[in-house]
């Protein structure tokens, strides 16, 4: 694995050649892929040339890493990221996060889009990730990566509340009040039904999804200050007959949203302190 990681990591390396190798990623959920455009002087490094990498199949997911300028900062971007319900082992879904360590990225920000399980939320919303609860198998299973990390990580606090609190000054900047909650994801490829939706609510979820935990999860393993935001795509919290949720619909909102989340993004990356 160690020896796969390394070979990957050079492929980039020289691809991106003199550039500065960044310090920020970000990972682009769902129909939020847009985020890219806004990538100044962008290297595109498509999936299909980068060794041990797999092919996103899931709609609404490109397939390329772009290294670029956001907010004044160098950042690498994965537009499009891998599904546990793509047929993909974990150890697969995060590879790309294991490079990205071993490109020397310290800051990751997540993204995608969330079906709503709180009742106060509303479709396009954007949910700052203060937690999450991981229904979905743990990629750390099996042998411990000890150059990476521990083999029990902490997980109490995962996700950067001084991140959060920097969105949370730029998002009323912008004239936009953000939801912040717990993030429950699950295998899918299945969209929950209405008494599974019930048990995320009752087990203190907010949003539902089949993503992004796996990447965070080896990101904390990593040791990777982490940032994470839900588009609120589908209102999954109305139990009324006619609600139905539909994969295009999804990825439709996201891309309605894409546009104010990129925003933010830059604008918190902008605002990010410059650390060692
Ligand atoms: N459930 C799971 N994943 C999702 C949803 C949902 O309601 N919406 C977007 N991704």
């Amino acid at each position: 694995m160690i020896r796969k990681i390394d070979e990957t990591a050079e492929y980039i390396r020289q691809c991106v050649g003199g550039r500065v190798m960044p310090r920020i990623a970000v990972v682009l959920g769902s129909g939020l892929g847009l985020v890219a455009d806004r990538i100044k002087n962008p290297l595109t490094i498509p999936y299909a040339g980068i060794p041990n990498f797999v092919r996103p199949t899931a709609i609404g997911h490109k397939g390329n890493l772009i290294v670029g300028s956001l907010g004044g900062k160098d950042v690498l971007a994965m537009q499009g990221r891998f599904h546990y319900y793509e047929g993909y082992t974990m150890q697969q879904v995060t590879f790309p996060v294991r490079v990205m360590a071993r490109l020397g990225v310290k800051t990751l920000f997540v993204s995608n889009a969330a079906g709503a399980v709180n009742p106060t939320y509303r479709v396009g919303d954007m949910m700052v990730i203060t937690d999450h609860i991981n229904l979905l198998p743990n990629p750390l299973i099996g042998p411990n990566m000890d150059e990476f990390g521990p083999r029990f990580p902490d997980m109490t606090t995962v996700y950067s509340t001084r991140i959060r609190q920097i969105a949370i000054e730029q998002a009323g900047l912008m004239g936009e009040t953000l939801q912040q909650g717990v993030y429950v994801a699950g295998t899918g490829p299945t969209y929950e039904t209405r008494a599974e939706y019930r048990y995320y609510a009752a087990i203190g979820g907010d949003a539902a999804g089949m993503s992004t935990i796996p990447e965070v999860i080896v990101a904390r393993h990593c040791g990777m200050e982490i940032f994470g935001m839900s588009i609120i795509t589908n209102q999954s919290n109305d139990l009324s007959e006619t609600c139905l949720n539909d994969g295009d619909d999804v990825v439709r909102q996201a891309n309605l949203a894409a546009e104010k989340m990129s925003t933010l993004f830059e604008r918190i990356i902008a605002n990010l302190p410059v650390t060692a």
